[in-house]
């Protein structure tokens, strides 16, 4: 997980370039390119507002998406914004498909590569499995649609891009990630793009669902690209004055037993409530990239409260999904 300055400071890929090939975290973003992926980000809201919701700029193009794990929501956005662009939208799933005669991951994808796929959007149990195949494809280009508990970079852009645009700036602003810090592929992506935007990042659970790298400090060391993550363990400490709080969803399926005494005390030491919330700054926004546990990471009340924009995440996520692939697959394209 951890990575050095050296390699941030490496020359990054870029949409407009032509250099950028697949999305498989946000560790090789530049400012640059968020900035231009948040601004065509705004344009495809405009279309998502229109009666008609039908562009051309993705026609002819072959957008396939493969999901080993369940899904709901990225599936479902990805889907909606290739068929939106005008791109043909194909979905296969491990479940029916050759995976199940035994084929391998790279031969599943070179046969998807050799049906003329533009485009694969994976999402894979195992963590490095987009990076596996990106190495290996040489026409069709990959987006990581959440792999086992690495990255999740699209999600991580649908809540920068929610922040963003509640915030208007991120630079020294507190964002308080809360839970299940250590099985959490959406919070080691929102790290690298927080921390590309400046914002002051805190992660708050029990020590449990902690990385031992930030328990122990070892983040801290050497001038460390992460050196400037805070951790507390008190989730009323950690609110405290923050602009964004973020709760993670207890990742049940990636825990052996022995990670918490009991749902009950976790709930009562970690989860959002009506009364925590009060210590927040006034216009803090309360996040979740759902699916959600209402009752364990965070009670009802405030998930469909006032400060919560939970469902703005996801139509974020739709138009920020359209940008990726407009920009990957025709990056100088008109929109209208
Ligand atoms: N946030 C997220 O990845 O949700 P889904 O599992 O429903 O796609």
């Amino acid at each position: 997980m951890l990575h050095s300055q050296k390699e941030m400071s490496e020359n990054k890929p870029g949409f407009l370039t032509g250099t950028r090939n697949h999305v498989l975290d946000l560790d090789d973003f530049s400012l640059e390119e968020l900035d231009l992926l948040f601004t065509t980000t705004d344009e495809m809201h405009t279309v998502l507002n229109q009666d008609k919701k039908k562009l051309a700029v993705l026609q002819g193009k072959i957008i396939v998406t493969l999901f080993c794990e369940p899904s709901t929501r990225t599936r479902l956005s990805f889907e909606e914004a290739g068929k939106i662009l005008g791109a043909d939208v194909i979905n296969i799933s491990s479940q029916g498909s050759s995976v199940e005669k035994g084929e391998s991951l790279l031969n599943t994808m070179l046969t998807i590569q050799a049906t003329g796929a533009d485009i694969i959007i994976i999402r894979h149990p195992h963590s490095g499995a987009p990076h596996f195949i990106a190495r290996h494809l040489n026409s069709s280009k990959v987006i990581n649609a959440g792999d086992g508990l690495h990255a999740h970079p699209t999600q991580a852009l649908s809540d920068l891009y929610t922040m963003k645009s509640h915030l208007g700036h991120l630079a020294n602003r507190k964002v308080v990630i809360v839970g299940d810090i250590l099985h959490s592929r959406v919070a080691r992506s929102n790290l690298w793009g927080l921390l590309l935007i400046g914002a002051r990042v805190v992660l708050c659970g029990p020590p449990t669902l902690l990385p031992k790298e930030f328990l122990r400090g070892d983040h801290r060391k050497n001038g460390h690209h992460l050196a400037k993550i805070e951790v507390e363990m008190n989730l009323d400490k950690a609110i405290e004055g923050a602009a964004a709080i973020m709760a993670l969803r207890l990742q049940t399926e990636r825990q052996d037993d022995g990670f918490l005494p009991s749902l009950r005390e976790y709930s009562k030491m970690y989860a959002i409530t009506p009364e925590r919330l009060k210590t927040a700054q006034t216009r803090a926004i309360l996040m979740h990239p759902g699916p959600m546990n209402e009752g364990v990471e965070i009670s009802p009340d405030v998930a469909h409260g006032p400060q919560s924009v939970i469902e703005e995440q996801v139509n974020n996520s739709v138009a920020i999904r359209m940008s990726l692939l407009k920009l990957l697959l025709n990056p100088t394209g008109k929109i209208q």
